[in-house]
């Protein structure tokens, strides 16, 4: 994946858990002292390894580190010049769900080797709906677990999700069923 994703990761850790932290963590990954840089591909393994190294250190499943990180995340891109693509991928939940997909496509024009996920929705009501998610990489699902809390919190919606793996058909995938409720406060969701 590329560097950014890295950095990310290296972001989350340094201003949670502290420098010294990230030192230990990135040495258990058998990652040398130097910086991420966003636009290199990096060999998928580098980031296994890094949130198998952050579980190792922090004493937490790597389960939990991929969902902070998929949180963490929703806030970084915003921040970290990517603001006007969330932007444009919508101003409610289920049209930015809806629109991953266009997102990670015009992420594209930045990173030409980018192997996004893909994404689709179905069984849509006004405040339900089934995310499907369909990656070449294993182990992800928990990534989006925390990417959708952080998409609640953008758009201000309680969201309870319950996930699925799906193994049979021909696209095996993970899906996750969505109901959201607005927050209070937020007569727009
Ligand atoms: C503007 C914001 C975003 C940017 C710049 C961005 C960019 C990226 C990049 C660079 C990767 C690594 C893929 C590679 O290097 O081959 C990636 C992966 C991924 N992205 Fe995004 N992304 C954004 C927002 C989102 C959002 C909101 C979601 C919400 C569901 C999402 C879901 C994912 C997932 C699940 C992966 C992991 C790869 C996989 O599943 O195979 N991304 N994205």
């Amino acid at each position: 994946m590329y560097g950014l994703i890295n950095k990310a990761v290296e972001g989350l850790v340094r201003s949670k858990f502290g420098d010294a932290t990230w030192d230990k963590i990135r040495t258990r990954a058998g990652l040398p002292d130097e910086p991420f840089i966003s636009m290199e591909q990096y060999d998928d393994k580098t980031t296994y390894d890094l949130v198998g190294a952050a579980s190792a250190v922090l004493g937490a499943p790597g389960e939990a580190i991929l969902e902070e990180f998929g949180y963490y995340w929703t806030k970084y891109t915003a921040e970290a010049g990517y603001g006007e693509l969330m932007k444009s991928a919508g101003k409610t939940l289920p049209e930015f769900l809806r629109n991953l997909d266009q997102m990670h496509t015009r992420v594209k024009l930045s990173f030409p080797h980018l192997a996004p996920p893909s994404f689709s929705v179905t069984d849509e009501t006004s405040s339900s709906l089934t995310l499907h998610y369909y990656s070449d990489r294993a182990g992800l699902a928990p990534l989006v677990v925390g990417l959708l809390r952080g998409l609640g919190d953008r758009f201000n919606v309680d969201i309870v999700t319950r996930s699925e793996r799906v193994n049979e058909g021909p696209r095996p995938h993970d899906l996750f069923r969505l109901t959201w409720t607005p927050r209070a406060g937020n007569a727009h969701a």
